[in-house]
């Protein structure tokens, strides 16, 4: 619980600074330094922060990255992960561009994976490469079709980040995907992380793309949505499944946010928006016990702000770019 309330059970954790994409808006064109390999969090260390956390309230994990598929052992992590629920964690989620799920699905889901969320930007194969700077369009299509077709995975999302120009006005398209398939689509709109070259003219807020859909589809609907979700939904009377808004820069939705990241190298981050870090890797490694962890755990968390600071004033210079946060899929 924080200093206003907000209870955090939701706990995300990034399991790798790599992908086999270089997403425009979540990395510089520079490229990342990578950490080196031992400043990363083990498999054991991450399964004993995850173990303390559920012990202390967390009931979802969502494995993040770079892109977590690429991390060795994802599969046996996942299955570690899934023991917890003795514990009380209730689902465990991921976030992955979809480029190495065709081979790795089924073996994800039977070691425990419930949620999945793809994230894919263009139904443009040309225009896959100019926002990735790389190939594999097909298989993230295939990714989702398999994805969708696995009735263990209770929910599978697919991402989309708005870019004005460049793939806005493919919005209708990806809605029509939700017509016979039990798909929610998400755009999401950009968000401003170091070095993403991020422009409030390259942003469309979600207001101008639901005027723009509810011109085409008059009797759309509010669906309904969990307190703590970072996505406000819609349905289309007869489509199967719905689609939504993740309006972090126009209307952002802290008041509700129930998250805490975990950073590859192990630094407790309370909001995606704040630079400050702890680290816990540090602590571990120094031989810290439970107690004393969950105390610093604590600290962090009652030190979260109310609030990020609005589109003007994000700070991008101390923060890390979005590929180092654990909230995506840095280069293999
Ligand atoms: P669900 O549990 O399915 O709702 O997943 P999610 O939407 O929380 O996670 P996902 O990894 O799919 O992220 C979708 C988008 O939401 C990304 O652009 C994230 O950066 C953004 N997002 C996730 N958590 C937060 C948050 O705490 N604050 C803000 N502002 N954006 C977030
Ligand atoms: N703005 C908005 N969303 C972003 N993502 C990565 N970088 C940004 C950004 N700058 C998205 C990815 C992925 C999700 C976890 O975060 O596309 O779907
Ligand atoms: Fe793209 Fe995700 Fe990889 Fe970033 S982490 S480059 S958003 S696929």
């Amino acid at each position: 619980m924080d200093a206003y309330n907000r209870q955090h059970n939701y706990l995300r954790i990034s399991l790798t600074e790599r992908c086999n994409l270089r997403c425009f808006y979540c990395m510089p064109s520079e490229g990342i330094e990578l950490s080196l390999p031992e400043h990363l969090l083990s498999d054991d260390e991450v399964i004993r922060l995850a173990t303390l956390f559920v012990k202390s309230g967390v009931s979802k994990i969502r494995l993040t990255g770079g892109e977590p598929t690429v991390r060795k052992g994802i599969v046996e992590i996942v299955g570690r992960l899934n023991e917890l629920r003795k514990y009380g964690l209730q689902s465990i989620g991921m976030t992955s561009n979809g480029i190495a799920l065709p081979r790795k699905l089924p073996a994800l889901v039977q070691n425990g994976l419930t949620h999945l969320n793809i994230s894919l930007d263009t139904l443009d194969p040309f225009k896959f490469e100019i926002m990735t700077r790389r190939m594999g369009h097909d298989a993230v299509l295939r990714s989702l079709r398999a994805s969708l077709a696995t009735p263990e995975l209770q929910s599978v999302k697919l991402n989309v980040v708005v870019i004005k120009g460049l793939n806005d006005h493919e919005v209708l398209d990806f809605i029509e995907m939700t017509k016979d398939s039990r798909l929610s689509v998400r755009f999401i709109e950009f968000m401003p992380f170091t070095g993403n070259k991020w422009d409030k003219a390259k942003m469309v807020p979600s207001s101008e793309l639901l005027s723009r859909i509810q011109a085409r589809y008059p009797a759309l609907r509010k669906g309904s949505d969990e307190l703590n979700d970072t996505a406000r939904s819609y349905v289309i009377p007869g489509y199967r499944g719905s689609f939504g808004f993740i309006s972090s820069m126009s209307d952002h939705f802290c008041g509700s946010c129930n998250r805490l990241r975990l950073t590859a190298d192990g630094q407790i981050k309370v909001c995606l928006f704040d630079a400050k870090e702890v680290s816990l890797r540090d602590e571990m490694r120094r031989g810290a016990s439970d107690d004393v962890l969950l105390r610093t755990i604590g600290r962090a968390v009652s030190g979260k702000k109310e609030k990020h600071a609005g589109m003007e004033d994000i700070d991008v210079v101390t923060n890390r770019p979005m590929i180092l946060i654990g909230d995506v899929h840095r280069p293999v």
